[in-house]
């Protein structure tokens, strides 16, 4: 629900440029079927159920056409589907080139923002069944002042860091525990992060020059907003908002969309 403060102008950044490997479709993982859709066709349409976005900017791994169809399909869906009328006026979506890291995708998506935009998310197309109340919250930490928020759940499982174990120990096992962080302060970490635009351009100029070794250690944006020394607020995210990276998590999407969610997105 809006809080009643006024809404910043926003934008959504959809990263959908990975090569999904992890998946073992052979194919970049946006364009795997999760019912009878793409997993991207269902992140396009979870932003815009959301009504959030003044504008949609979605990065595709460069040169894929099929891709760059189906957003124009879905641009056409909302076309269709959409009513003058409606207190949202219909967004305006973009495709940009996506670049080797997440980052660098992020970075090009930011590069083709709207004049004007005030705040944006970036979303992860895996991330495809994000529930619209996450987005909400997320621009209504904004609205109420946040200058980064992320959505974030508490960790279930016991964490504990690991060093690998060397000479004679290494017959023992493979890896030592070095220490056990304390769960209760633990939260995993979901998308859509939401940004002061000016913030996170400031914050992926920073990156833009980081070796290999440390770009391939970002994994969000919110660590380059920390790393500004710019308070990152949390919001509580969703179960649902499940990262769809392996198998397994592409059957548990599958049971989600046949349960309520297909209710929602695929009849409604
Ligand atoms: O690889 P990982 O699972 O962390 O990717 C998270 C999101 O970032 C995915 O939606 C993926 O498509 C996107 N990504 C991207 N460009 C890359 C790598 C990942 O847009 N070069």
């Amino acid at each position: 629900m809006n809080n009643g403060l006024p809404r910043p102008v926003t934008a959504v950044v959809i990263v959908a440029a990975g090569s999904g490997e992890r998946l073992g479709y052979g194919m970049p993982k946006a364009r795997v079927p999760l019912g009878s859709d793409a997993i991207l066709t269902h992140a396009l349409r979870g932003v815009a159920a959301a009504g959030v976005a003044r504008q949609i900017c979605v990065a595709l791994p460069p040169g894929d056409t099929v891709l760059q169809e189906l957003c124009a399909a879905f641009a056409e869906e909302l076309r269709a589907g959409h009513d003058d009328n409606q207190e949202n006026p219909l967004p305006v979506l973009t495709t940009v080139d996506g670049g080797a890291t997440r980052a660098a995708s992020v970075r090009s998506a930011l590069a083709a923002l709207l004049d004007g935009t005030e705040a944006v998310l970036v979303h992860d197309a895996a991330r495809a069944l994000t529930p619209e109340y996450v987005f909400h919250r997320v621009v209504d930490s904004l609205a109420a002042g946040a200058v980064a928020v992320i959505p974030a759940v508490p960790v279930v499982d016991t964490v504990k860091m690991v060093t690998p174990t060397t000479g004679d120990d290494s017959s023992i096992a493979p890896e030592l525990v070095t220490g056990t962080a304390p769960r209760e302060e633990l939260r995993s970490v979901q998308t859509p992060q939401g940004f002061r635009l000016s913030t996170l351009i400031q914050a992926h100029q920073a990156a833009a020059d980081f070796d290999e070794k440390q770009a391939a250690a970002v994994t969000d944006d919110a660590m380059l907003v920390e790393l500004l020394g710019v308070p990152v607020h949390a919001v509580h995210g969703s179960t649902q908002s499940l990262k769809i990276t392996t198998p397994l998590d592409l059957i548990i999407a599958e049971g989600l969309l046949e349960g309520p969610l297909g209710i929602r997105w695929v009849e409604g």
